[in-house]
């Protein structure tokens, strides 16, 4: 994971730098440095937030016109000053951050051991440093040369940016797999691992591709060169940020501002897409594959943590609408398990950051293979939208809080839609019911606003429940997902123990854990097994087990025996998850406050997962 800034100009590097690490704080959290050069090179790196790095160089000399900056998301080495980045070469003339995994780091490291070398790290990253610099020396070449060399014997993924004393006029960075993102300013250049940091300062921007080393010298034009030195043309698109979007806007924590956004997102999400006065869904990124999608013989999702609920959600509606047979999988999972593809089977990747090793890997094997794959992403530009064949953008805006919400409901947005699109074109659905949703789907922003009003009640649940260990979600249907979802974002941002499950499951297991202690959220709303889910709500009871139930408004029968009742407006019981995941968002955030939580980075995780 870990973020990276650089800058290359006439403006005093450090507050560009310290400015891009805090956007890019949710990429990881654990350490921060940077390095900066004004005659000497000078490295500065702390344990700890962006914060602390600000503190340990606040009485010290930070001017200078380059440099480069991490906040690190430890995988080799426990997070402590040592490990964190920029790291030195060994003549402390070079600094390097690195996003990524250097995998042959240990043979890499071994020889250079044998020929000398001492390291002062435990991370894959300073191995790399040295080998560039024994390149260099080795071999009396200049730098952009020794880079391409290292990099040709690296095996892994990185993203790295490289300054050096004695060229200090010249910023290098290369990519493979881990993502990065160049600024092109009037005379400077700026670079990060997504285009946040860089949105203030210019909109033109070159996303770099796999094997690419950019070379950016302030007073000329970018320059790009493969690691086996073709030369490319650079791509320069405009960026479409806003810049608002990353600030939190009163809200106390991004989280919460990303709750209460997601009227607006799942708006978003289906403008210009769903449209009430003609009847239809269209779906312009995935049009050229419509076909493909109504005649596909399976729909294979592949997705993390979120986004693979997400996708459980789309399996319950594109088979009930669509009736395409749909599978879901762990894209970490799919891709090692040589899994059975045929030419006609669509695979759709879904990923809020579109950067998310494991998926990018699993949409990799897929087109190797070659089936189609689209993709459903809310990061416009990310290495998903560019691998995939198409796709739809979730349009949620960018999600900074660790733990994902308004993306999730995005995703699911255009799950639906697609379902829909595709059960019109396919007639497997009335047209009344079809119409139906269309009319109950465009009402869901509203929906949800008006859930969001239920925001006290939730907080004065959650306060009952801020010391228990353990908690379960119950849900069925399309809303086992949302108690997965539920239990998900409890788990990370609380540290409470939580487990999603079908509520019939229940019995075959985890009712053995019911105590007096132990809440338990059920999704209770109207549907087709509703009396089922109340009777489980009895075997809870019976035990002993605290109920906190959602509800669709105005139910008395759940309210007799529930310990407390959150109700959710009424809706199409296929569209509830949109509107049932809001309360659990709640709950998860209040009770996390509650325990004194740190909400938008909980400990151990990162917003993008970019090592496997
Ligand atoms: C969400 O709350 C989590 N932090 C995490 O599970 C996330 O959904 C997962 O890492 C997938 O990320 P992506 O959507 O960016 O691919
Ligand atoms: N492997 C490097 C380290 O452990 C970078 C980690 C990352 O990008 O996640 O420091």
């Amino acid at each position: 994971m870990c973020g990276i800034v650089g800058y290359i100009g006439k403006k005093q590097a450090y507050p560009i730098l310290i400015n891009g690490l805090r956007r890019l704080e949710y990429r990881g959290y654990d350490s921060a440095g940077l390095s900066i050069i004004n005659g000497l090179l000078k490295l500065y790196k702390t344990k700890g937030k962006v914060i602390d790095l600000e503190r340990f160089v606040r009485d010290r000399d930070i001017s200078g016109t380059v440099g480069i900056a991490h906040t690190r998301w430890a995988t080799h080495g426990e997070p402590n000053d040592v490990n964190a980045h920029p790291h030195y070469s060994p003549s402390g003339k070079m600094a390097l951050v690195h996003n990524g995994i250097i995998e042959n780091y240990n043979s890499l490291k071994k020889e250079l051991l044998n020929r000398g070398y001492t390291f002062t790290s435990e991370t894959d990253t300073e191995v790399l440093i040295h080998l560039i610099e024994d390149i260099k020396v080795n071999e009396n070449i200049d730098i952009v040369k020794a880079v391409q060399m290292a990099l040709s014997q690296v095996v892994g993924a990185y993203a790295i940016v490289l300054i050096c004393e004695e060229e200090p006029g010249m910023l290098i960075a290369a990519k493979q797999g881990s993502p990065l993102v160049v600024g092109i300013g009037e005379d400077d250049f700026y670079i990060a691992s997504d285009a946040t940091p860089i949105v203030e300062y210019t909109r033109d921007v070159v996303y770099l591709n796999d094997q690419e080393i950019a070379i950016l010298k302030p007073g000329e034009h970018i320059k790009i060169l493969t690691v086996s030195n073709r030369i490319m043309t650079p791509y320069i698109q405009k960026l479409e940020i806003n810049l608002g979007n990353l600030e939190k806007r009163g809200f106390p924590h991004f989280m919460l501002k990303e709750i209460y956004e997601q009227a607006n997102s799942i708006h978003d999400s289906m403008r210009g897409r769903t449209s009430l006065q003609s009847g239809m869904i269209k779906l312009g990124g995935v049009k050229k594959y419509e076909d493909k999608l109504l005649n596909a013989r399976r729909i294979i999702l592949v997705a993390c943590g979120t986004s693979w609920h997400a996708g459980l959600v789309g399996e319950y509606l594109l088979e009930f609408l669509a009736r395409i047979p749909v599978e879901v999988e762990y894209a970490s999972e799919f891709r090692y398990r040589q899994p059975v593809l045929y030419k006609d089977d669509i695979v759709i990747a879904i990923s809020q950051s579109g950067e998310t090793a494991d998926t990018i890997a699993a949409v990799k094997l897929a087109k190797e293979k070659g089936v189609t794959v689209l993709g459903i992403c809310n990061v416009v530009g990310s290495t998903l939208a560019r691998i995939t064949d198409a796709g739809s953008y979730t349009h949620a805006g960018p999600e900074i809080g660790v733990a994902s919400t308004k993306a999730f409901t995005a995703q699911v947005t255009i799950l639906i839609q697609m379902a829909l699109m595709i059960s019109m074109k396919k007639k497997t659905v009335s047209k009344e019911r079809f119409l139906n949703l269309l009319v109950e789907l465009n009402q869901i922003p509203a929906k949800v606003k008006k859930m969001l009003k239920a925001n006290d009640q939730i907080r004065e649940i959650a306060e009952k429940f801020i010391n228990v260990k353990n908690a379960l979600y119950l849900g069925r249907g399309v809303n086992y997902p949302i108690a997965m979802e539920g239990a998900l974002k409890l788990k990370e941002i609380s540290y409470i123990h939580a487990e999603g499950y079908p509520a019939a499951e229940m019995k075959h297991g985890p009712i053995a854990l019911i105590d007096v202690e132990m809440p338990v959220v059920v999704i209770a709303t109207q549907c087709e097994t509703y009396e089922k889910v109340v009777s489980n709500i009895q075997e809870v009871k019976a035990r002993k087990g605290k109920i906190i139930a959602i509800v669709t408004e105005g139910d008395t029968e759940v309210r007799k025996i529930a310990d407390h009742v959150i109700e959710v407006p009424k809706t199409d019981e296929l569209l509830v998850p949109l509107i049932a995941t809001i309360p659990l968002q709640l709950l998860s955030y209040h009770i996390a406050v509650a325990r004194g939580c740190n909400i938008d980075q909980p400990r151990n995780l990162a917003k993008s997962v970019t090592v496997e």
